[in-house]
């Protein structure tokens, strides 16, 4: 057990990639708090059948209130945080236009308050029980978006600027937060079918596009949602305790074509 007894709080864990996260840190022994504005309980109930332990609490995390509220809740009911992984993100649930003249300014502002002030707000109030601690482990989630330009039109500027955002924010807090032992690190991933929204974009690309993200891709697949899991699991336990401030893309290698 890798993670044993660690309060790892996982944010945007109702579904998706953070429910899988959640369930790898909570094998790994972790007591997983489960972090959503939607309703996480069936993250929960799922690890908990498993014999793991988890807690399911509800927050919006681009409201400061209840992101101060939640770091709160956390400490009263475990006295310590040592793992936050900020995955709370995402395109956004309505269809968006990704040319300049079309840009939707409350479209803009919502995906820049998902990905990127979400970030910052809980890393704002989990810093200081991190500092007290001396320890802690924050993964934040970028996208491969972030490192070049759209893969296809689905993807908006306001989503690569949100998460180049955040790999600015993983380089600086890492630079500020290191001399009180907390490694903050960020994971890069690449389109992964992480459940239905994102199976309905792949479905909605044209044939086109999807031959060309599989052959810009050496390992040519899409990832398995477990095989960022076991990034993330990797940059929250002592085996990257020398690990700070990186971006580790994993893409199947596609950045290099
Ligand atoms: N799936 C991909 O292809 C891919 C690739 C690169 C990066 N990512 C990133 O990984 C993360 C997870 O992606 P996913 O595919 O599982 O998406 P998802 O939409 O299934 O999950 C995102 C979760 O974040 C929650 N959330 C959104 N706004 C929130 C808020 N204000 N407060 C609290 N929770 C909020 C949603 O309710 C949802 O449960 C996102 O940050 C996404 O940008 C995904």
């Amino acid at each position: 057990m890798r993670l044993q007894d660690k309060v790892a709080i996982v944010t945007g864990a109702a579904g998706g990639l953070g429910a899988t996260y959640a369930h790898a840190i909570a094998r790994e022994g972790g007591h997983v708090v489960v972090v959503d504005v939607a309703n996480g309980e069936g993250t929960e109930a799922a690890i908990r059948a498993q014999g793991h332990r988890a807690l399911a609490l509800q927050a919006d995390l681009t409201d400061e209130d209840e992101v101060k509220r939640l770091m709160e809740a956390v400490m009263a009911e475990y006295g310590r945080i040592d793992i936050l992984v900020n995955n709370a993100g995402g395109a956004g649930q309505r269809p968006a236009e990704s040319e300049i003249e079309k840009i939707d300014r409350e479209h803009w502002d919502e995906i820049i308050a998902i990905n990127l002030t979400s970030t910052m707000l809980s890393i704002k109030y989990v810093a200081p029980h991190m500092k007290r601690q001396q320890s802690g482990k924050i993964v934040n989630i970028s996208s491969r978006a972030a490192r070049g330009t759209a893969w296809f039109g689905q993807v908006t500027p306001e989503y690569i600027c949100a998460k180049i955002g955040v790999i600015g924010l993983t380089r600086q807090l890492a630079k500020e937060l290191g001399p009180d032992g907390i490694n903050v690190n960020c994971l890069v991933p690449s389109f992964t079918v992480s459940g239905p929204a994102l199976q309905a974009a792949w479905e909605k690309m044209t044939d086109e596009e999807r031959t060309t993200m599989i052959e810009a891709t050496p390992l040519r697949r899409l990832p398995d949602p477990e095989e960022l899991a076991s990034v993330v699991v990797f940059l929250v336990s002592d085996e990257s305790s020398y690990v700070t401030g990186a971006c580790l893309d994993v893409n199947g290698g596609s950045l290099m074509a």
